[in-house]
């Protein structure tokens, strides 16, 4: 069974690999598609460090707020990674909400999504976080799916400022 893990060196090759997997597809989330391989295998504990900048007790700068990155794993194999918002701001509650994921794209549609949303959760009310918010580009049928599964409510469907798409708003009660 996968789990979720802070990011770590072990997972390196594995990373890379899903990196490169997700750029020759063209399809990720914007940082991985920009992510520059090369550089990552030049300092890979750099990326760590800089991937974790948010985590508390960072005190991050205006606009931002404290957050985790966590990866998908099962035994030494990277299988995707989620981001966990500890609390929102007026963006983020327009627009991203707590919590983000992706998955490799080899390894889709074997319902590692789902559990990646069902662990993040988990340690979202770790947190002390009751409600979280999860949004999802209107035309992303698999995250709706994923976010539905998880017993996510649908807030409604709006335009954002400086975003093309109409989006969902989804809260997820935790209790
Ligand atoms: C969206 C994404 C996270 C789904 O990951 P996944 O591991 O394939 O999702 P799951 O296997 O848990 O699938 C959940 C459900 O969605 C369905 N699904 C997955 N991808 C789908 C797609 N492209 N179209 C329609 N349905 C899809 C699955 O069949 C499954 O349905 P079921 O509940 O009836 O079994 C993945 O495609 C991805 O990383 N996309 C790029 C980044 C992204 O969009 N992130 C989400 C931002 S909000």
């Amino acid at each position: 069974m996968p789990i979720l893990v802070p990011p770590a060196e072990q997972y390196r090759d594995s990373f890379l690999e899903a990196v490169r997997e997700a750029q020759r597809t063209g399809s990720g989330l914007g940082d991985t598609l920009s992510a520059d391989p090369a550089e990552l295998e030049r300092d890979f504990p750099a990326f760590l460090a800089n991937l974790r900048r948010f985590e508390p007790p960072a005190v991050p700068p205006e606009g931002f707020v404290n957050s985790e990155p966590l990866w998908l794993v099962t035994g030494d194999t990277y299988l995707g990674r989620v981001s966990i918002r500890h609390t929102l701001n007026a963006r983020l509650r327009e627009f991203g909400g707590h919590i983000g994921y992706e998955i490799r794209p080899s390894v889709r549609r074997q319902g590692h999504a789902t559990l990646a949303l069902r662990l993040a959760l988990e340690r979202a009310r770790t947190l002390g976080l009751t409600q979280v918010l999860v949004t999802c580009d209107v035309d992303n049928l698999g995250s709706r799916r994923v976010i539905e599964a998880n017993g996510g409510e649908m807030e409604g469907e709006f335009h954002v400022a400086d975003y093309e798409k109409a989006i969902r708003r989804y809260w997820i009660e935790l209790n």
